[in-house]
């Protein structure tokens, strides 16, 4: 199955993953919308310097114009997303729970969810995809390589619709990284802080050996 390149996203978060995810996409002539927690005012003039072509907007017009948009926020924050505008949206959640910033929320500490299936359950109507979660953003600016390139570094994918998913792999190529997606939502899990994939940067045949250690490390609990 081909699938038609991407035109546009949306990053909601103008911080040092949206800065970047905003460059790379740049770079690749996708159409950049980008928005902090605020007013557009806020963060004009750092984006007229770091990322020169993007519209910086409010959360809710970059939503309106996207194809994809893209959760670059801190996670404590998630609740806060507009919802309404996001139904129906495919939204990459690239949060992760980091409790230096995020502090210690008992409802993600606890949870046997991953943290893309509570983001899933808050944004009941949009297609959640986890993406561009485990990569850190210096790694993600330095590593962005053509297709071709020998020794290019892969992102994991986790989403529980196929299409939506194969639209995600398409934009990640476009960014400059493999893609490789490694099943449903739930199993986001093995990309989360404290898992063996979480800073990752490597290439694809290295991280599916890893995805199936996870999954057969499961598969054994289960049993
Ligand atoms: N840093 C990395 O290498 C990396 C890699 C992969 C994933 N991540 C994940 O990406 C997220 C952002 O990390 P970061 O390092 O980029 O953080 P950061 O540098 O602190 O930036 C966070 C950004 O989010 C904005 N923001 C806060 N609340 C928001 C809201 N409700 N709506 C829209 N924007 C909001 C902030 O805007 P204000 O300044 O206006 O508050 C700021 O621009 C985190 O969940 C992190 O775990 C980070």
């Amino acid at each position: 199955v081909t699938v038609q390149a991407v035109q546009s996203i949306a990053i909601l978060g103008a911080g040092k993953l949206g800065v970047v995810v905003a460059q790379l996409a740049l770079e690749a002539g996708i159409a950049v919308s980008i928005a902090g927690s605020g007013a557009a005012e806020k963060i004009a003039l750092s984006s007229k310097i770091l990322t020169p072509g993007a519209i910086a907007t409010t959360s809710r017009e970059a939503i309106r114009q996207a194809d994809i948009v893209i959760l670059a926020l801190p996670l404590r924050n998630y609740r806060t997303l507009p919802a309404e505008e996001l139904a129906g949206k495919l939204v990459i959640d690239a949060m992760n729970y980091w409790w230096e910033v995020d502090g210690s929320d008992p409802a993600l500490t606890n949870s046997s969810l991953s943290s893309s299936e509570m983001v899933q359950a808050f944004l009941k109507d949009a297609h959640v995809v986890k993406a561009l979660s485990h990569m850190g953003y210096h790694h993600l600016r330095d590593e962005a390589m053509p297709e071709t390139a020998a020794g290019r570094k892969a992102i994991a994918i986790a989403g529980d619709d196929s299409a939506d998913t194969a639209r995600v792999a398409t934009l990640v190529s476009q960014l400059g990284f493999d893609p490789v997606i490694i099943g449903g939502l739930s199993l986001g899990k093995i990309l989360e802080p404290g898992h063996e994939l979480f800073g990752a940067t490597i290439d694809k045949e290295t991280l599916l050996a890893i995805v199936t250690k996870a999954k057969n490390a499961q598969k054994s609990i289960q049993n």
